[in-house]
């Protein structure tokens, strides 16, 4: 663990020592840039390499300047385009995620062209150096995009720039250099890179003018010394946070051992990039699981979401993560949140709790075990512990996420356990008074009880069985069932005799 904190500060302190001299050259950057879009004659130079995926380990390079290589690579105008760049490179190697990436593309998609930046060259360097190499890489695939309008009368919106770490800017950046009045169609920013972007001003990072349609997805926005490796603030039309966004299931540094053992030293490097990367498994997954589409939903902050009072679908408020995102353009960037298992696939469900204490006379933190049946299947004991204590009349709500659908909700059954200070008062006083009747049990009296599952925006509400009273005594498994007025179906007939007597 101590390593990784070493691995974390060497990273960091490299990013502020160097941190100054990147401002005094971006003037550089920009002029040259200048040059190369107006100054007109002199051919262009690219930087980057691209290249199309054609299916396993097979691409072709395109040449901007020579696009006849185009058709005779097997480039199809009558096809989308997705353009995938990689991020700042520790090794200089491709990243294995990104033929990975343009093999999912390329058969999940079929009539696609997929499209591999490699700038190996410039990301290669010192994190700083790697950042300035951005503007030029997006300039690059600006005058790749500009070429094919050209050419082939290809237009920019028919492209979708996929875009991990600092690759995720230069897709920003590719955005901003495009001449003309057309947008790009869609940008995915995958864990933008943070650090030297946060807080930077539109233009100088992904923002939502870049294209049609900006999404992201924030997963490593853990932050040390004021900075961290995802950025924090919102850069897209859509902003997902997973599990709030700064740290992964699955990431934790205890699992250092386990990535030691399968990748060997290189395990300290594969758990820092854990987090970072899932974004990018976040994004396979919604191509891979067509059936298990993550849901999310607005919300203020990741304390708001777990609390579960943000499951609402209303006004756009929800969006499925990935691939098959809606493309709403909203004036504001939507900030959504959701949970997620620690493996593909992904998904979780969402189920909000809303529980009403009545008359509670004595303060108490009680501990609950729920579980939930449903027309398909059943969550199981889930144990929940209410640490802000409950007194008078309190609604509590709470979030329970499941990696199964349950469908539609039936029965719910919930134990309580007092604390153990109360349960010893209460054998003493059995003790003490044995003739005293059941009554005096310690119970919790208990008002509205409804859940709502996200994923179908379903609210049902539960009732004691034969009008039992809502109360629940202590290590007392009560059950509850659907409330038989809200049952949709009697609310309508009645509703339609109404009708048939008027
Ligand atoms: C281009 O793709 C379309 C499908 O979108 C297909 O019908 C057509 O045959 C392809 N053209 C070539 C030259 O492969
Ligand atoms: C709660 O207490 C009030 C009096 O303080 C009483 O009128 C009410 O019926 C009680 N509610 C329940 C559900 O016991
Ligand atoms: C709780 O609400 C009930 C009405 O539903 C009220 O009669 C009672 O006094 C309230 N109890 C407390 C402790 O506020």
């Amino acid at each position: 663990m101590s390593v990784v904190k070493i691995l974390c500060l060497l990273l960091i302190t490299c990013y502020l020592s160097e941190g100054k001299k990147i401002r005094g050259s971006r003037a550089s950057v920009t002029a040259a840039v200048e040059r190369g879009i107006l100054g007109v004659k002199e051919p262009y130079v690219s930087s980057s390499v691209f290249r199309l995926f054609l299916g396993d380990e097979d691409t072709c390079t395109l040449d901007p300047l020579q696009l006849h290589t185009l058709a005779s690579c097997g480039f199809n105008s009558s096809n989308p385009l997705i353009i995938i760049t990689h991020g700042w490179s520790v090794d200089g190697m491709m990243e294995s995620w990104v033929l990975k990436m343009a093999t999912i593309l390329k058969s999940n998609l079929v009539d696609v062209n997929v499209v591999i930046t490699d700038w190996l060259s410039l990301a290669h360097q010192h994190y700083p150096i790697a950042v300035q190499g951005t503007r030029t890489v997006g300039k690059d695939i600006a005058h790749l995009l500009e070429s094919l309008q050209r050419e082939y009368q290809y237009p920019v919106r028919k492209a979708h720039l996929i875009g991990y770490s600092l690759g995720a800017h230069i897709s920003g950046f590719a955005g901003s250099f495009l001449q003309g009045s057309d947008k790009i169609g869609r940008i995915t920013g995958l864990d933008p890179a943070g650090p030297l972007f946060e807080g930077m001003s539109p233009t100088d990072r992904l923002s939502p003018d870049d294209a049609e349609f900006v999404d992201a997805i924030h997963t490593f926005t853990h932050e040390r010394l004021g900075l961290s490796v995802g950025i924090k603030q919102a850069v897209a039309h859509y902003d997902f946070y997973p599990n709030g966004g700064d740290f992964q299931p699955g990431c934790d540094f205890h699992n250092v051992y386990e990535h030691i053992s399968e990748y060997g030293i290189h395990g300290f490097g594969q758990t820092v990039k854990c987090a970072h990367e899932r974004s990018v498994h976040l994004f396979m997954d919604s191509l891979l699981n067509k059936d298990k589409q993550s849901m999310a939903y607005r919300c203020s902050d990741n304390s708001a979401f777990v609390r579960g009072i943000c499951l609402d679908c209303r006004k756009n408020r929800c969006n499925t993560l990935g691939y098959n995102i809606k493309k709403i353009r909203t004036v504001r960037s939507k900030k959504l949140y959701l949970k997620t298992r620690s493996r593909m696939p992904y998904k979780l469900y969402h189920y909000q709790f809303r529980i009403q204490f009545v008359n509670q006379t004595e303060r108490t933190k009680p501990s609950l075990t729920i579980s939930l049946q449903g027309t398909r299947d059943e969550s199981g004991d889930l144990i929940i512990t209410i640490d802000e204590g409950i007194y008078g009349n309190t609604t509590f709500t709470f979030l329970i996420t499941l990696d199964k659908d349950l469908g539609e909700l039936m029965m719910l059954k919930l134990r309580w356990e007092a604390s153990n200070l109360w349960k010893n008062m209460w054998t003493r006083m059995k003790n003490i008074f044995p003739w005293g009747n059941q009554g005096s049990k310690p119970q919790l009296m208990l008002g509205k009880i409804s859940v709502k599952a996200g994923e179908t925006q379903d609210r049902t509400s539960f009732c004691a069985m034969n009008n039992d009273g809502q109360q629940i005594e202590v290590s007392q498994d009560k059950v509850f069932v659907r409330c038989k007025k809200e049952d949709p179906t009697l609310r309508r007939r009645k509703y339609n005799r109404k009708v048939e007597m008027n």
